[in-house]
């Protein structure tokens, strides 16, 4: 049974109101399911909750979003009144906003249900930054701060680079962590639990976007739910990067927390990422495992016809985006090819004022916020054959949309867009460091 405060006793026992009541008992439940002994506190809790979907809908019609928040986010059969957030909380990605109109087959009533939700959450204190990346809109935990957070990428971003402490939150628990500030501290909250288990050692260069999206990908495949330390030929890796090499190794294993010695807070060597035991014998990540991620993220890719390109999965970079739009400078798409680029709506609006959306919007190209292709399951209508620079993006939205993919270097997708043809291959992996 998990131990519980006087404050956790008072909250269950209703002096805080209904819904917080309902929150805690969610909680003990939880904490009980999982066998965790206490609770941390929380002042950081990232969720969905404007995300539209047909339940929330059927929810909001029998009783508004008191209703919604109390069946999905409290497990109560009773609707119970919402009150402001206990502890700051954001919405991370949800569907496509206005934005969306008229340029996707996306249902216009979500569009309405999702803004509706964002007025009911935002008066109950919830900071609507709409991504999959806070870190990259304004919510940065500090280290070691215990936070409660969704959303695979997100998680693994936050665990291993940030050093803040969170395990794969779902809907129910980050919205009883938000009105409680406490949520069950199991898992990756432990120090014990944070220790490397496998050693990758990668013997190409690891050295773009692209490369550490690769690796990224073999890890998770080859470590799955372990907490992999990667050393070996890697050149420094910047904030895109590393986004992209945890999202992908969350999307092919379940990584939630990796090691980078000398790179990653809690690995200032080797041996600290594996604490009192000693290293594994590595794992090789060679110019073979390379081809065959290579093969693997492309083995749904027949025709060279690209209809759509997708860039921004994770969200884009300020980095990111500036560089899509110096590819685009002075250039035309092809007039069978969408581009995409996701990116949170706060550097969106960085974008703009740096005149990039505009060069993006001239070349034919959109800076769109709030989702992706993936959490919407929406593409440009007829789309039949989509290239992208992730590797999470082309694992999954085949066979969410049963679209063909290619992935690719952020170059070669952005010539797809301006070409309409696939040209993509793997160049032979550069000289070792
Ligand atoms: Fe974000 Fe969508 Fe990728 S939510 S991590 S852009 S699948």
């Amino acid at each position: 049974m998990v131990a519980l405060t006087d404050e956790d006793k008072a909250m269950r026992d209703g002096r805080d109101g209904d819904a917080v009541a309902a929150a805690m008992d969610l909680l003990i439940r939880y904490a009980d399911a999982l066998g965790a002994e206490e609770f941390c506190d929380t002042r950081n809790v990232a969720g969905t909750n404007t995300q539209p979907s047909p339940a929330k809908a059927r929810l909001v019609r029998e009783g508004g979003w008191a209703r919604a928040f109390s069946v999905l986010s409290l497990d109560s059969d009773t609707t119970v009144d919402v009150p402001r957030m206990k502890v700051p909380t954001c919405q991370l990605q949800h569907g496509f906003g206005d934005d969306a109109l008229g340029i996707m087959p996306y249902p216009e009533e979500n569009i309405r249900l999702q803004a509706d939700a964002e007025s009911f959450y935002s008066a109950k204190g919830v900071n609507i930054l709409a991504t999959c990346t806070p870190y990259q809109a304004g919510n940065v935990p500090a280290y070691g701060e215990h936070i409660a957070w969704m959303e695979s990428s997100a998680v693994v971003y936050a665990n291993s680079v940030l050093g803040a402490r969170t395990n794969c939150e779902g809907g129910a628990s980050t919205g009883s962590a938000s009105l409680t500030g406490r949520i069950p501290c199991w898992g990756n909250h432990h120090t014990e639990n944070r220790y490397g288990t496998h050693h990758i050692e990668a013997t190409v260069p690891i050295d773009s976007f692209h490369e550490w999206g690769m690796l990224g990908y073999f890890t998770g495949d080859a470590v799955q739910e372990a907490r992999p330390v990667i050393t070996g030929s890697l050149h420094p890796a910047g904030l895109a990067d590393l986004k992209h090499f945890g999202a992908a190794a969350a999307t092919s294993g379940g990584v939630e927390m990796y090691h980078i010695p000398g790179r990653t807070p809690d690995a200032p060597t080797l041996q600290a990422a594996f604490g009192t035991t000693p290293p594994p014998p590595p794992l090789r990540y060679g110019p073979e495992e390379r081809r065959a991620v290579h093969e693997q993220l492309n083995s749904l890719g027949t025709s060279t016809d690209v209809d759509f390109v997708l860039l921004g999965c994770p969200h884009a970079s300020l980095d990111q985006i500036g560089r899509i739009a110096h590819l685009l400078e002075d250039r035309t798409l092809s007039p069978h090819t969408e581009l995409w680029i996701m990116t949170p709506l706060a550097l969106r609006t960085v974008a703009d004022r740096n005149g990039w959306t505009a060069t993006i919007e001239r070349a034919g190209g959109r800076l769109l916020t709030d989702s992706c292709p993936a959490m919407s399951r929406t593409a440009p209508a007829g789309t039949r054959v989509f290239a992208t620079d992730s590797a999470k993006q082309a694992h999954y939205l085949p066979a969410i949309l049963g679209i063909e993919a290619w992935y690719g270097t952020t170059e070669e997708c952005v010539d797809a867009a301006l070409t309409g043809r696939w040209t993509g291959h793997l160049t032979p992996p550069a000289d070792t460091p």
